[in-house]
């Protein structure tokens, strides 16, 4: 029988390094002859992706917090049932740059959604599906800022205030100390060699768990 393949997310505030360390993590299982497929939220299938466009794209009308809401989770129940959970079943792992994390800490944290009111949600689209492992990447909202500064055109989220980057990290922060087994925070203010050395050894130690 094929074993499930592991199921790992990566968290944090704009510019903290998600997508560089998924790379990295990514170059680690290929070196241990893992194999494995990358995917991001919002998106992750055409029809994700063309919900990711809807939702980062700037707009003049206000968005309602609900309207947004749905729209992370539909695209969410699309990624999650027609290729994360195939993939898992076929025994490959799966690395994902945000999930269901990022839902509580921007929709949650960030525009003040009541978390109960996601967990309903998440439990509709996931039943209990959940990460086996969230890497959360973890710096000051200024460090990741300026980091990111250089993407140019910002987008719906990214042209968001200072303060609103700050209740995200605390959230992300508050939900990775209530579950330490299936969280990992990773320091991701130091240089990017360190960071590179701390995530090797992660996802190297996550290899030989699972095997
Ligand atoms: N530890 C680090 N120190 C300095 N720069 C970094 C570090 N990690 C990533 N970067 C750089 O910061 C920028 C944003 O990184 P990225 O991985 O795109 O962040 P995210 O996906 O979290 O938004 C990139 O130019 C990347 O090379
Ligand atoms: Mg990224």
């Amino acid at each position: 029988m094929t074993q499930r393949g592991r199921f790992i997310t990566f968290e944090g505030t704009e510019g903290v390094g998600k997508s560089t360390q998924l790379q990295i993590a990514a170059n680690t299982l290929t070196a241990l002859g893992v194999e494995f497929i990358v995917t991001r939220e919002p998106g992750g299938t055409p029809m994700a992706e063309a919900i990711r466009e809807l939702l980062l794209a700037p707009r003049e009308e206000a968005v309602n917090d609900t309207t947004e809401l749905l729209l992370m989770f539909a695209a969410r129940a699309q990624h999650l049932h027609t290729r994360i959970l195939p993939e898992l079943k076929a025994g490959r792992w799966v690395l994902c740059d945000r999930f269901t994390d990022a839902t509580f800490a921007y929709q949650g944290g960030g525009r003040g959604v009541p978390a109960e009111r996601i967990a309903l949600l998440e439990d509709l689209v996931q039943g209990d599906v959940r990460p086996d492992r969230v890497i959360l990447l973890d710096a000051p909202v200024e460090t990741g800022m300026t980091r990111a500064r250089h993407r140019g055109d910002l987008d719906r989220f990214e042209q968001e205030a200072l303060a609103f980057f700050e209740r995200i990290r605390a959230t992300y922060l508050q939900r990775a100390s209530a579950d330490p087994e299936r969280y990992q925070i990773v320091d991701a203010a130091r240089p990017l060699e360190v960071v590179t050395e701390d995530v090797v050894s992660r996802i190297t130690a996550m290899v030989a768990e699972a095997s």
